[in-house]
């Protein structure tokens, strides 16, 4: 009976590998538009799909990055300045996109730009904190999208959104995890919506990635700025101690990030080239063996891990 259930097991995901591992074809006529090429994912992204002979459009938010990611690869990639939470930088965008794609569409669009600061318990933050990466991460993306549609459609393309592994389970106050929430939710109504004109959509949820997003300079000037302006009874609530041990545990978990970028751009590629594209993508050995894990587990049960392995304010019961 047993030997039934694993031979069924390994068949199907054999089947499952052999189905995934085909190609959509004429890749070197498809473009690409993808967001926040500066640095990290969507760096590396354009770079891999660059060097597949896909015609990558990358978005990036300063010249500087734009130039330096052309220095890099081949003259079929062009660049553009866009900032996500400008409606008009996302207009100029669009109109430069349509020029190039014409009556062939937007094959991929890959909505990656991202922050994660400010970053601290929500106790510390204002509205204002919140608003600031819910602009970047969520507004950005669905403008950016509501923008790029019309074009996706015309070449029953791929829309790929990345979110995070803390879009499946939130332990980090700021709306970093709100805005990854967001995404998820945004995505599957999107996939639905869509799948009535053959457009995919594809939701990348990478672990923790050693990336400019969260260098520790970048984390630990936030976390001190929220400290600094926080008002004395918070202060006194959660006590300078707190503060440190929090900076301690946000240090040392950026360092134990995974280096290799390809694990999640790996995905992002899959999502673009394949044929039958997955509707989730979990990126790094964190994201597939602890947080989506902890995401099906009963909610006490994950409450009581978080309590027992964070830091306690200084007046906690
Ligand atoms: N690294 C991780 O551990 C991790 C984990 C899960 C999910 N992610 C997600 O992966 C995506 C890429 O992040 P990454 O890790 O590759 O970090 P990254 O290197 O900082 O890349 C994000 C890019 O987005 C740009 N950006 C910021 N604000 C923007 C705006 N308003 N308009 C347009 N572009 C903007 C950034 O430019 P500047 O650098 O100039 O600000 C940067 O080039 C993000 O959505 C992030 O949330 C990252």
């Amino acid at each position: 009976m047993w030997l039934y259930l694993v031979a069924l097991v390994g068949l199907w995901t054999l089947l499952r590998l052999i189905r995934e591992r085909k190609v959509v074809s004429h890749l070197q006529d498809k473009h690409v538009f993808i967001t926040g090429c500066d640095s990290g994912f969507g760096n590396l992204l354009a770079r891999q799909l660059d060097r597949r002979g896909m015609r990558v459009l990358a978005a990036c938010l300063t010249e500087k990055g734009a130039e330096e990611l052309r220095n890099k690869t081949s003259d079929r990639l062009e660049t553009v300045i866009l900032d996500v939470t400008k409606t008009e930088s996302i207009v100029a965008a669009t109109q430069w996109v349509k020029e190039r794609v014409g009556n062939r569409g937007l094959w991929g669009l890959v909505n990656n730009a991202g922050i994660c600061v400010p970053l601290g318990p929500i106790e510390w933050m204002n509205k204002e904190d919140f608003a600031k990466i819910l602009d970047v991460n969520l507004l950005g993306m669905i403008e950016v999208t509501l923008s790029m549609l019309p074009l996706v459609r015309k070449a029953r393309g791929r829309v790929v959104n990345v979110s995070s592994a803390v879009g499946r389970v939130s332990f980090s106050g700021c709306g970093y995890s709100i805005s990854k929430y967001g995404v998820e939710a945004f995505s599957d109504s999107l996939r639905r919506e869509l799948s009535y004109f053959g457009v995919k959509v594809a939701i990348i949820e990478p672990g923790a990635f050693k990336t400019a997003l969260n260098s520790v300079g970048r984390l630990s000037s936030s976390i001190k700025m929220l400290w600094d302006r926080a008002s004395s009874e918070v202060k006194e609530v959660y006590g300078e101690e707190f503060m440190l041990y929090y900076l301690r545990i946000v240090t040392s978990l950026v360092e134990t990030c995974s280096e290799d970028l390809t694990l999640v751009t790996d995905c992002m590629e899959h999502a673009l080239t394949s044929c039958h594209p997955r509707t989730r993508y979990s990126a790094g050995w964190d994201a597939k063996l602890l947080y989506l894990p902890m995401s099906y587990l009963p909610t006490f049960l994950s409450d009581a891990f978080f309590y027992w392995s964070s830091a306690k304010p200084a007046q906690a019961l």
